[in-house]
């Protein structure tokens, strides 16, 4: 483990193992964790207690927990300069949780628009797990006093909720919780359904070519790619309004190659959409191929996975005790 030196600041963030991760994901998140984890004191977190939220198949939820996990290490988070654990091995942040189920706000949980969604979404198992999420992910947060949380721009009001909680706890309390500030990237790399470029590429689309996974094949990737929805143009012009389905394939070509979107545009000028969809098919193909390759790798070893796990849990762990030890405290709870 890297040290803590005190003027390092705190980072922390999570996915739940809900599905494979695709490279929207990694371009919109894991891009930024691997790259900030050198800055800072970082900790990424696995959520599986966020998962059961909704409905989950035990055996799936095992096995993607750890693909997750395997995953986060593929694409560059190194469990030696990270924490990288397992929520539920963290039995604190249940615990945090609970605290501050207790001073949230019925009226301001009911706010939050992600379940409104999710409620929507899933009618039939509106659970109160769903309704209280927002507050496990303040615990999650607030345990090990994290100042930024890299998410994205759907999460802010999360965020926004955390912060309040710790202010009121602070307040009702003393000093007790960092006030975390969101962490969403300016120029975010947001990237668009290849069926329905209007909308996110998101990991739970019903329809399979939307959405490149990063355990995909080299020929899976590149026939989503060439099956992309373009539009009636025919020149490589960057255009998110107007023309979507070609701006995200530049933005793709753009994370997947370096190059700039003005130097995507001159490249291909004169070039149709079919040559273009090959080239960027190519460079996500050779990108993805690394990351999936290190993937099969590591999670074929999984005695080597559940020890790396199990040290980044005993490491988490050390910190949440103490924070909620002192919570505990300030609760009124006895300590023996
Ligand atoms: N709610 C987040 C999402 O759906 C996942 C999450 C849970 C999280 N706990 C967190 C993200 C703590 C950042 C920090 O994307």
């Amino acid at each position: 483990m890297e040290i803590n030196t005190p003027q390092k600041k705190t980072i922390l963030s999570g996915m739940q193992p809900t599905n494979d991760l695709t490279f929207g994901q990694y371009a919109g998140a894991l891009r930024n964790w691997v790259e900030l984890q050198h800055e800072y004191d970082s900790l990424f977190c696995v959520v599986d207690l966020h998962a059961i939220t909704v409905r989950q198949e035990p055996a799936k939820l095992r096995k993607r927990s750890l693909d997750v996990a395997a995953m986060y290490m593929a694409a560059g988070i190194d469990p030696n300069i990270s924490t990288l654990f397992i929520q539920s091995h963290v039995p604190e942040h249940a615990q945090l949780a609970w605290v501050l189920n207790c001073m949230a706000g019925f009226g301001e949980v009911s706010r939050m628009t992600q379940f409104k969604d999710k409620s929507a979404q899933h009618a039939d198992n509106v659970n109160v797990g769903l309704f209280t999420y927002p507050v496990l992910m303040a615990a999650d947060i607030l345990l090990y006093n994290a100042d930024l949380v890299p998410v994205g721009e759907d999460q802010r009001q999360h965020l926004e909720l955390t912060r309040n909680l710790a202010e009121r706890f602070n307040f009702h309390y003393s000093p007790t919780f960092t006030v975390p500030e969101p962490f969403i990237p300016k120029v975010g790399a947001k990237i668009m359904s290849l069926q329905e470029p209007e909308k996110k590429m998101s990991k739970s689309d019903a329809n399979d070519k939307a959405t490149v996974f990063l355990i995909d094949s080299d020929d899976v990737i590149m026939s989503k790619i060439k099956r992309a929805v373009t539009d009636s143009g025919t020149d490589i012009v960057y255009d998110a309004e107007k023309r979507p389905g070609v701006a995200n394939l530049m933005t793709i070509h753009h994370i997947t190659t370096g190059k700039s979107i003005a130097e995507i545009q001159s490249d291909f000028d004169g070039l149709g959409y079919a040559e273009f969809k090959e080239a960027v098919g190519e460079a996500l193909v050779a990108f993805i191929r690394p990351v999936r390759e290190r993937y099969t790798a590591l999670r074929s070893n999984e005695e080597s996975l559940k020890a790396t796990l199990k040290s980044g849990a005993e490491h988490a762990r050390d910190r949440a005790r103490k924070v909620l030890r002192k919570v505990y405290k300030k609760t009124g709870f006895v300590e023996l």
